[in-house]
């Protein structure tokens, strides 16, 4: 497995590696990788040859300094666990290699109303920098498949419009929420949780599937479903900052002539903010 950190070391092994006819695949992380992130490289070795994973904690999709300070980096342990999935190679970049004005790409990266909807509305600017940094790393590599996970869904709905907007040439594939035996997704900032809080954070998704019996039963309006799901969370210690029923296509509200409906939730507990969303099969 190679480690690089810059664009032409990253460039020279692509150019070889596209030369010989591999489909180029990219995971793009920010390091700290759990089970979920390896179900993504799991999935990559399926979709083409030569699997990068990017490691880059990217500043500028964070609201709050302290945010950023905290988060967690265990580089070590990420490459041991890469070097495992028989990752190819890893891009490990400073934040002045991924800025550089000419790993910009030239057409102007959108602005989409749904950047400040759901978290956006909650953290200014996240969306914002993510399309930035994932717009930069897609000029930068130019995989054929770029792979992410579905946890993080308004993420995955923003990035395929992206591509689509942008002409990136790239496919993208998404890889199912990987759970704890109790229900809780795996993420970088359950590592936030205390052991009480932890035991505590499994009501995210009992709540999920909560709200997915309620729209199955089909006896509420969704506004309501919504507003006492918000009531379980507040009462079972969570300070929620919203619970959503949407369109899977395009995250607008949905409602019971939605055919593709997704639940999402947002919710903070102790110094952990939660995210977690549940698909509900059309019916
Ligand atoms: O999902 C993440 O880890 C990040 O938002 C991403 C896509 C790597 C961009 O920094």
């Amino acid at each position: 497995m190679q480690v690089v950190t810059t664009v032409a070391e990253l460039r020279k092994q692509i150019t070889v590696w596209k030369q010989q006819g591999n489909k180029i695949v990219l995971v793009p992380t920010m390091g700290n990788l759990h089970a979920g992130h390896l179900m993504l490289m799991k999935h990559a070795h399926e979709c083409g040859e030569k699997i990068i994973c990017s490691i880059f904690v990217n500043a500028r999709q964070f609201d709050r300094d302290e945010d950023l300070q905290a988060y967690p980096r265990t580089p070590e342990q990420d490459l041991a666990a890469l070097q495992e999935e028989n990752v190819d190679l890893v891009f490990m970049p400073e934040h002045d290699e991924v800025y550089a004005q000419e790993h910009m790409p030239q057409k102007k990266i959108p602005k989409y109303s749904l950047n400040d909807q759901l978290c956006g509305q909650f953290r200014p600017g996240f969306f914002d920098g993510i399309v930035e940094v994932v717009a930069r790393l897609f000029h930068i590599v130019m995989p054929d498949i770029a792979v992410f996970g579905e946890k993080d869904f308004q993420q995955l709905t923003i990035i395929k419009r992206l591509v689509e907007d942008m002409g990136f040439p790239i496919s993208i594939e998404q890889v199912p929420t990987q759970r704890e035996d109790d229900g809780l997704a795996y993420s970088s900032r359950n590592s936030y949780l205390s052991a009480s809080e932890r035991m505590q954070a499994k009501q995210i998704y009992e709540t999920l599937v909560n709200v997915k019996t309620q729209i199955e039963l089909g006896s509420h309006p969704f506004n309501d479903i919504e507003n006492h799901a918000m009531k379980m969370l507040m009462k079972a210690g969570f300070q929620p900052d919203y619970v959503s029923i949407r369109n899977a296509k395009n995250l607008t509200p949905a409602s019971y002539d939605t055919d593709f409906i997704i639940i999402l939730v947002a919710a903070w507990l102790g110094k952990a903010r939660l995210i977690d969303n549940l698909l509900l099969q059309k019916r």
